[in-house]
């Protein structure tokens, strides 16, 4: 392992009937703005219950935070957060509504001219406003990281920032709130939990054993849990409570300390969401099994690592690569997704398009290894029509 500096500042309150402690780590006497999506948490008894944990405290709401949540209804909370002199906001949703809530705090505090520039252009955040997180959808790690991902409607841009400044100051984890999430969710939160692992582990073969084998554990686990998930009749409280966890640890920091690191499978996923909303885990079962094969010979030892020791393969076979690479997809689309761009209506004039943008952007490597860069994002995604 390389040397590494670990940080990470969120109180962790896991566990059924958690949320009635919120309390506890909101100052007292501070305005809280309540964020929210499209009304899930109205439904499943979640907004009552953090209601209940606010008594006492002045909460205004702010709901309609859409998935992949645009920069345009972000910045109506912003007008309103500077408007009442809001001192706390609690997001209560899945990451879409964290990511959200955390370019908020800091867009509310930004001295720039142009909030956008914190994504687009890297600009410092130097301060945000405090906020604290319900999670309702096991996918992210949004709840105990510290990254946004914020989409422009207008220029249908999605693009990320990084701060140590938005990091909740608690994160509440019951698992009894995703017992009201559709296959659908399901199914996205295991591929994204899942693919956050693999950019952090599928890279070289290091001896990075900790690192390793956390990560493996992981990915096991995800495997060994989805069919109880997508399967069962009733929801059941370990199942949630492992996949939960599962996810946050996906990308939370640990795994990722002192490794190499490669996020293509993401860069490329936010520009087929940003131009057909395509759905964020969707757009890693699409394209990670592509780059599993554009990389099979330039990281071939990590790749029998992979197959041996996730999938049972014996690497001595000469098909193992590409076992584990079907085993990966295949996996997916057990999960009722599929994973070729012609089941979204995606064709080469997209695949032109990503390319023509990222140029534009002047990228080069699309992850943290070069080996997936521009020049081969075409090839990786013609192999996916
Ligand atoms: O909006 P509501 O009504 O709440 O419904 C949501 C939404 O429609 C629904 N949902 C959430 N919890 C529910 C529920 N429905 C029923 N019961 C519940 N308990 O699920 C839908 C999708 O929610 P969303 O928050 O968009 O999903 P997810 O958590 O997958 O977040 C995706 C966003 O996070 C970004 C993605 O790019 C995307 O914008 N990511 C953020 C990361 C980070 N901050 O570290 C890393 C990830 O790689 C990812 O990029
Ligand atoms: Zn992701």
């Amino acid at each position: 392992m390389e040397n590494f500096n670990y940080y990470n500042p969120v109180q962790v309150l896991f566990g059924k009937g958690k949320i009635a402690e919120i309390g506890k780590f909101i100052p007292k006497g501070f305005k809280v703005m309540l964020t929210y999506g499209g009304g899930s948490i109205k439904q499943n008894g979640v907004h009552d219950q953090v209601m209940q944990a606010l008594r006492g405290y002045e909460v205004v709401e702010f709901g309609g935070i859409e998935p992949n949540p645009r920069y345009e209804t972000l910045m109506v909370a912003v007008g309103q957060v500077q408007r009442e002199n809001i001192g706390f906001l609690l997001a209560v949703g899945g990451g879409s509504v964290i990511d959200g809530t955390k370019f908020i705090a800091a867009a509310s505090c930004f001295r720039g001219k142009n909030p956008w520039d914190i994504v687009a252009k890297g600009a410092r955040v130097d301060a945000a406003l405090s906020l604290g997180t319900v999670l309702t959808l096991p996918a992210t790690g949004s709840e105990m990281n510290c990254n946004s991902v914020v989409t422009r409607e207008e220029t249908r841009e999605k693009l990320s920032f990084a701060s140590r400044h938005v990091f909740p100051r608690f994160s509440v984890l019951d698992p009894e709130t995703t017992y009201s999430l559709p296959a659908r969710q399901l199914a996205n939160g295991i591929i994204d939990a899942f693919v956050h692992v693999m950019e952090q582990y599928y890279t070289f073969r290091r001896g990075d054993e900790i690192q390793d084998r956390f990560s493996e554990g992981i990915l096991k686990t995800l495997i060994d849990i989805a069919p109880r998930l997508m399967g069962d009749e009733e929801p059941d409280y370990q199942t949630r409570a492992t996949f939960m966890w599962a996810a946050t640890v996906a990308l939370n920091g640990v795994i990722g300390c002192g490794v190499a690191q490669d996020w293509s499978s993401h860069h490329i996923g936010h520009e087929l969401t940003a131009l057909h909303g395509l759905d964020h885990g969707v757009t890693l079962a699409i394209v990670l099994p592509g780059v599993l094969h554009a990389t099979a010979n330039s990281r071939r030892e990590k790749l029998l690592q992979y197959a041996e020791r996730v999938w049972g393969i014996d690497p001595a076979r000469p098909d193992a690569a590409e076992q584990a690479i079907e085993k990966t997809e295949n996996f997916f689309r057990s999960l009722g997704v599929e994973t070729r761009l012609p089941a979204y209506h995606v064709g080469m004039e997209t695949i032109e398009r990503v390319e023509r943008r990222l140029r534009e952007r002047g990228v080069f490597a699309l992850g943290g290894i070069d080996d997936v860069n521009i020049d081969n994002l075409r090839e990786i995604l013609t192999s996916r029509l």
